[in-house]
């Protein structure tokens, strides 16, 4: 989506609390919600975070008032407990709006099921946690880690980079931000608007190694070559192998080669 097709007015970020050192804004805002219900489209951003949450009990680093790392509280009430994965296919498609919008030359994807990568390096992940009631969303805290102007990262994070590595020169945190809000506004309307056809092949265009044939170890440990062909409405990663046959994976049963 072109910059120019943004809808004004924005309303992510309209509110946004500025923190300097937290443990984490995911857990922050998830606090807020238990106990009041703050705009939808509040922001909550840290100069720091202390014990920053990654997927799956991992953790996320980020080097002080180098990076952007926020969360944000929507009200998909509109959606399904069962379809949350098309609220994470929008996010994704927001943040990699941001990371194309300054690195126009570069091949940006989204690695399934949530992360943005720069040819074969990660750029920004996403955590996404939900507050159900019965079969519906209530309420969601979007985590978003997105490196900007860190130039070195422990060694113990795989294939890491920056948008000033990519760039080779720095970055306005700020205007990242503001880009990030816009982006993520209109990603959110398209999914509001229910236009999921469209956020679902926008998907797929810009997956990850889609169509391309890979090498993968799945949760046996077996290491097999096979195809991306698709992502089921659940969020299922579809891998074809060489004899044909569809596998479906839920995260983390498959592991990409890289
Ligand atoms: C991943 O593992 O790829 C997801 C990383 C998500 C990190 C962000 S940083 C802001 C927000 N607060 C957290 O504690 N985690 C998310």
């Amino acid at each position: 989506m072109a910059l120019k097709d943004i809808h004004y007015p924005l309303f992510i970020g309209e509110d946004h609390i500025r923190l300097s050192t937290i443990p984490s804004t995911n857990k922050y805002a998830m606090d807020m919600v238990s106990k009041s219900k703050p705009n939808e489209g509040t922001v909550i951003s840290a100069s720091y975070q202390s014990d920053g949450k990654g997927q799956i009990g991992r953790y996320w680093t980020s080097e002080a008032e180098k990076n952007i790392t926020c969360s944000i509280i929507l009200y998909p009430t509109f959606l399904q407990a069962q379809d949350q994965f098309q609220l994470n296919m929008a996010v994704s498609l927001a943040v990699h709006d941001v990371v194309s919008s300054f690195l126009p030359d570069h091949n940006i994807k989204v690695k399934w099921p949530n992360d943005v990568y720069v040819n074969n390096q990660k750029i920004a992940g996403i955590l996404l946690q939900a507050v159900l009631t019965g079969k519906k969303i209530n309420s969601v805290v979007i985590g978003i880690g997105l490196n900007i102007n860190q130039m070195t990262f422990p060694l113990d994070i795989p294939n890491p980079t920056s948008l000033a590595i990519e760039k080779s020169t720095k970055l306005e945190l700020l205007e990242v931000y503001e880009r990030l809000f816009e982006c993520l506004t209109c990603r959110y309307r398209q999914l509001i608007d229910q236009n999921t056809e469209e956020i679902y092949s926008t998907y797929l265009n810009n997956l990850y190694r889609y169509d391309e044939w890979h090498e993968y170890t799945d949760h046996k440990n077996h290491t097999f070559e096979g195809k991306i062909i698709g992502v089921e409405a659940h969020g299922f990663l579809k891998i074809e192998d060489k004899d044909g046959k569809i596998n479906k994976f839920a995260f983390r049963e498959v592991i990409f080669k890289i």
